[in-house]
C-alpha cells in the first residue's frame, strides 16, 4: 500500500473514459446526458466534490470498458465545459481531450413548449442550436437560457 492510496477515493480503471473536471455537483447530470444509467451492466464510478486546484470542487465520472468518442462527450460543455475526457487503456491514459461546443446536439434535451413537434408522440428528435446566449429549438425556436439540466431528456 503505498501513501497515495489515502488520496485514490476512487479507483483507477483498466479500461474505459474518466470524465475529469466537471463542476462540483453535475456529475449526475452528465450521467444523465451521455444516457448512463447504470442498466447496460458497465461498471460506473462517481466522485462528486472532490478537492481540485483548478475548479475548488471538482466532481469525476468514470465509466469502465467503453470509450466515448468526441461527439458523444461535447454535449457535456453545455453543462461541464472544463472537464477533460480520458481514455484508459490497460491502466494507461492513451489520451486527453477537452470537451468542444458543437454546433447542434440532438436528442438530449426536451423542448420546453410543449406544442413543438418534437415533444408530442412523434418519431422526430429534438434538435437544439448552440449560441452564445443558450441553446434554440430548431423546430420552434424556444430558448433554453439557463437550468439546461432541468431539461435533459430521460432515456
Ligand atoms: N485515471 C483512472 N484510471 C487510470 C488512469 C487514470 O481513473 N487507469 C484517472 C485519474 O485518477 C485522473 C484522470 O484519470 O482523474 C486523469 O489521469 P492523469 O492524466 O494521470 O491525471 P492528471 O495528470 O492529474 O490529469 P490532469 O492533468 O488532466 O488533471
Ligand atoms: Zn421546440
Amino acid at each position: 500500500m503505498s501513501d497515495n492510496d489515502q488520496q485514490l477515493r476512487v479507483s483507477k480503471i483498466r479500461n474505459g473514459t474518466v470524465i475529469d473536471h466537471i463542476a462540483g455537483g453535475q456529475a449526475l447530470n452528465v450521467l444523465a446526458i451521455l444516457g448512463i444509467d447504470g442498466t447496460s451492466g458497465d461498471s460506473v464510478s462517481v466522485a462528486m466534490n472532490m478537492p481540485s486546484d483548478r475548479l475548488g470542487h471538482k466532481d469525476v465520472v468514470k465509466v469502465e470498458g467503453r470509450e466515448l468518442s468526441q461527439d458523444e462527450v461535447d454535449v457535456l460543455s453545455l453543462i461541464a465545459p472544463a472537464a477533460t475526457i480520458n481514455i484508459i487503456r490497460d491502466y494507461d491514459v492513451i489520451e486527453k481531450r477537452r470537451v468542444e461546443r458543437p454546433s447542434v446536439v440532438e436528442g438530449v434535451l426536451e423542448c420546453p413548449n410543449h406544442n413543438c413537434i418534437t415533444t408530442e408522440n412523434e418519431p422526430v428528435d429534438s434538435r437544439f442550436a448552440v449560441g452564445d446566449d443558450g441553446v434554440r429549438c430548431e423546430y420552434c425556436d424556444t430558448i433554453i437560457r439557463d437550468d439546461l439540466p432541468a431539461h435533459i431528456l430521460a432515456e
